[in-house]
Order: structure tokens, then sequence, then C-alpha cells
């Protein structure tokens, strides 16, 4: 009877080939018409560093694997992975990536790297995450990460998006964090003056308007905050966006005295370019 189970396993896992590195769809979330989140199951060999990516894709038309560097959104301790993600319409991967259903599957490389991790940082008492678009997904990985509260007095993270839907994906990230009861407890009573959110819109009218890299150089992010100017012996800060921003405000912050660091130098700012197309 035994044997019998076996053969026809067997005999249905030749006829239905699975893919390399194969994991499966759990829920599927659409923001907005330009922004969706999922979250597949997680190999269970696979371990990171919250900040870190992988590589995750689909099989191509030409029956080879089409992958695309993401970011993973879920923390370390989460048993499955989330990612977040932008729709291009006529992007190789995400034109296709975007209709995937709970049950699918999709590749996922599980060799996780990134400069994006406090290993990059050396010791501060501020840490700020600057992210626009879909750049907020390793954010969403840091932000859960009990470590980010532990090594820091104040976490402040700004995202920056083009109209005010796009933010709702970090507005519930951090409310939730807010509530949560381990994260909330660890962030203190006055969570509200710990972990700080610097929401920002550029093209559609909202409680604040405009590029981060404007509101940080003119000052008017210091005085929105109420807080003193960054410097290097206080103040660390990830970076995570378009190629344009990540360089307009590498700029700044080296203007500001911070230098970037690496894994295998840690310093005072560490720069990703979120995954587009
Ligand atoms: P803007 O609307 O002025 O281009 P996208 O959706 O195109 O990825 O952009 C996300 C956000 O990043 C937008 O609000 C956009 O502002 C902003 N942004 C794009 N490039 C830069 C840059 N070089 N410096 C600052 N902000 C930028």
């Amino acid at each position: 009877m035994n044997e019998q189970v076996k053969v026809t396993d067997t005999a249905t896992a030749k006829a239905v080939p699975t893919l390399p590195d194969a994991q499966t769809v759990t829920e599927v979330k659409h923001w907005t018409d330009r922004l969706f989140s999922f979250r597949v199951t997680r190999p269970q060999s696979l371990r990171f560093r919250s900040g870190e990516f992988v590589m995750i894709g689909l099989m191509g038309d030409n029956g080879r694997p089409l992958l695309r560097a993401y970011s993973i959104a879920s923390p370390s301790w989460d048993e499955e992975l989330e990612f977040y993600s932008i729709k291009v319409q006529d992007g190789p991967l995400t034109s296709r990536l975007q209709h995937i259903q709970p049950g699918d599957e999709i590749i996922l490389r599980p060799k996780p790297v990134g400069t994006l991790v406090h290993d990059a940082l050396l010791p501060g008492k501020r840490i700020w995450f600057f992210a626009t678009g879909t750049g907020f997904a390793p954010f969403a990985s840091l932000l859960r990460d009990p470590q980010t509260y532990e090594d820091y007095d104040e976490v402040i993270v700004t995202h920056t998006c083009r109209d005010v839907a796009e933010l709702e994906y970090s507005r519930q990230l951090i409310e939730n964090i807010r509530s949560d009861e381990l994260l909330g407890e660890l962030i203190g009573e006055d969570n509200l003056k710990k972990l700080r959110y610097y929401p920002t819109t550029t093209r559609e009218q909202s409680a604040k308007m405009g590029r981060i890299t404007t509101l940080l150089s003119d000052g008017t992010l210091f005085k929105d905050l109420g807080i003193e100017r960054m410097a290097p012996e206080t103040d660390r800060a990830m970076v995570c966006g378009s190629l344009g921003l990540n360089n307009d405000l590498k700029e700044i912050l080296e203007g500001f005295g911070l230098r970037e660091g690496a894994n295998s130098d840690p310093a005072e700012y560490v720069v990703e370019k979120a995954f587009v197309g």
C-alpha cells in the first residue's frame, strides 16, 4: 500500500515540474494601481539580516528565470516573507508579477545580501530612514526589528511619494508597530517621540508637501521635528529610492559630515537603490 502511494507521488511530481527555488504565494494586497505587496512561504534554511534583499521572479517565456532584486519587507522573525512592489505595465517582470494569486509559485533565490543593515553603521544616537516609493520596503523590515529600537534613542522615518494613497503601506505599518505589544513596549510610552514618521507628497496636496531633499537642505525637516540638524557624532542614516534621489541625498548627507559605510567598513550612512521595473 505504502509502496503504491510512493509510486503515485513520484509520478505526480514528474508530471508537474516545480520551479527551482519555488515558494508559494500566501497573500497579495493591491494598494494602488501602481503598488502591491505580497507574502510568500519562507525557505526553512533562509536566515537574513533586516534590510537585505534577495533575487525573486518568475519563469520567463524562454524557460529561463526572470529575476530582480527585491528587499525583504518582513522582519527576520516572521515565518513568511513579504515584498512591496511597483507595477510597471510594460516591465518585463512586474507586468506579470502583479497578477500573482495565493497558491501561485514564484522563484526565490535564498541568498540575502545588501548594505542597508545595522552592521554597516557605527553606533549612534539617532537613525534616519529616508525612503521614496517602494524604497520603503527594507525599512518595513528594519522598523519591525527590535534591534533598531535597542541600538538608537530615536528612529526617524521619512517616506515621500507622489500622492497620499501611495503612503498607505507605510502609514499602516507605523500604526501597527505603535500598537504592537512587543515593539510598542520597546519603543516606550512616549512612542510618538522615539519613533517618528514624516510622510510627504510631491504631486498631491497633503499635510506635508515637498521632496525630502528640499525639506532636508532648507532645514524645514529639522524645524518640523523640533530637533538639531544632523551631525556625524550622533546621526546615522539609511537611504533607499531612485538613483536620482540616492545621489542627491548622498550629497546632502556628506554635507552634514556623514560618510558612506559598508558591511566591511561601517560609517555613518548607507544607500541602496529601490527596485524599479
Ligand atoms: P517628484 O514627484 O517630484 O518626482 P517615483 O514614484 O517616481 O518613484 O517617485 C517617488 C517619489 O520620489 C516622488 O515623490 C518623487 O518626487 C520623489 N523623487 C524622485 N526623484 C527624486 C530626487 N532626485 N530627489 C528627491 N525626491 C525625488
